[in-house]
């Protein structure tokens, strides 16, 4: 048989589902995968149904419904003060990963090169070289995981097509300020680099810090694709509803392939979410109903070996073990699926060219009872 020339040679399962299978194959607490375990506000469930029963079941416009563009547009100025047309400048798309994909695809051909920061979301790299463009990992320094701005400087080429950016970030936690907007719109003045900004999680932010989308940043506005997700706003990941804000002409150009990588995303869904944002604590309560469960999930940590600092936003905590006898993050979570009853995360897989540092991820997008237990089986390590 001839063997297939595969453009993905070296991508494998990801860890999620990987620790997922593990998580049922060993009967463990699945504090891995990053969904929630409950389900969202059912007054939602309850529009969807109804506006499958106004027979709202055939195709969407392409960029998505009028009533869910406008909801969208007027959300991201009440959070970021920032307007986007939602004729021109607002796309809906099937998730997050689908605006990526297809920003990338818009952007990226054959030897462009992509800055992406480590650890690195596992979608990144693949769809990069679906599109024949090359990664360029710049880690993130290891104690604050903050961006060393020079070292992006430096990394800029004749090649350099995009830098893609996330924040909140997951696994990290961390958002980007505005002294990170401003370095980064000085590194690209004058060059043809775009910004891929995944902000999934900008509702989810604790303490009463509040993400600073890019496209609060005029200069970076004009060159950025600003992508974010109601997965996790509304609790709601397998609905797979997204959107991408872009300039005018970054959108006419995101649509020409949308149209043809997806056309339209699933109808009553896009109506049940525009109803549903009318409600402006639909969005804005989400930082508080988590901030919740992180405090629920750290009080527990105390008692627990693991060191911490309380994540400031996503729904990911970030343990340190590196005072304790594991070789790697991949032989502690093997070890706690195995023997422990919980499964979370390494961080090994979100590096491509430096040493993970000694942290494992938990999801605490969970309801109290799963955290509670989850976490009690850390305790005697
Ligand atoms: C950083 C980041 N980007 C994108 C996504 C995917 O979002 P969606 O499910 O809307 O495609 C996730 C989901 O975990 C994520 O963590």
């Amino acid at each position: 048989m001839e063997t297939f020339n595969s453009k993905l040679p070296d991508t494998q399962e990801s860890i999620f589902a990987v620790m997922s299978k593990k998580a049922v194959e060993f009967g463990s607490v699945n504090l891995a995968q990053g969904f929630p375990d409950f389900d969202p506000d059912p007054k939602l469930i309850d529009v969807l149904s109804y506006y499958a029963k106004q027979h709202k079941n055939q195709y969407a416009p392409m960029p998505g419904v009028q009533e869910l563009r406008e909801a969208i547009a007027n959300k991201h100025l009440n959070c970021q003060s920032v307007n986007y047309c939602p004729n021109s400048e607002i796309t809906v798309t099937a998730g997050a990963t689908q605006a990526i994909s297809t920003a990338i695809s818009t952007l990226i051909s054959k030897d462009d090169e992509v800055i992406v920061f480590e650890p690195i979301y596992d979608a990144y790299e693949p769809l990069i070289q679906l599109n024949g463009g090359k990664v360029i990992p710049i880690t993130l320094e290891t104690t604050e995981f903050s961006i060393n701005w020079s070292k992006v400087a430096d990394a800029i080429s004749d090649k350099t097509r995009a830098i893609l950016i996330n924040t909140p970030h997951n696994p990290c936690g961390t958002m980007l300020t505005q002294d990170d907007l401003n370095e980064l719109a000085k590194i690209i003045k004058g060059k043809k680099v775009y910004i891929i900004s995944d902000e999934v999680y900008e509702h989810i932010t604790f303490d009463k810090k509040q993400h600073l989308s890019v496209s609060t940043h005029p200069e970076l506005k004009e060159k950025a694709f600003v992508i974010s997700s109601f997965g996790k706003t509304l609790h709601i990941t397998g609905w797979k509803v997204g959107y991408c804000l872009a300039p005018k002409e970054l959108t006419a150009e995101f649509r020409k392939a949308h149209q043809f990588i997806v056309y339209s995303v699933n109808t009553p869904a896009q109506y049940a979410i525009a109803d549903i944002l009318q409600n402006e604590e639909s969005y804005l309560s989400v930082g508080k109903f988590y901030q919740e469960k992180r405090d629920t999930l750290t009080a527990k940590l105390l008692g627990t070996n693991f060191k911490f600092k309380p994540a400031k936003s996503t729904y990911f905590q970030l343990i340190d073990y590196s005072h304790l006898n594991y070789d790697d993050g991949l032989s502690l979570t093997d070890f706690l699926v195995e023997n422990k009853s919980i499964s979370l995360i390494p961080l090994e897989p979100f590096y491509k060219i430096s040493r993970a540092p000694k942290f494992v991820r938990i999801c605490f997008a969970k309801n109290n009872t799963t955290l509670q237990t989850g976490i009690s089986n850390l305790i005697d390590l």
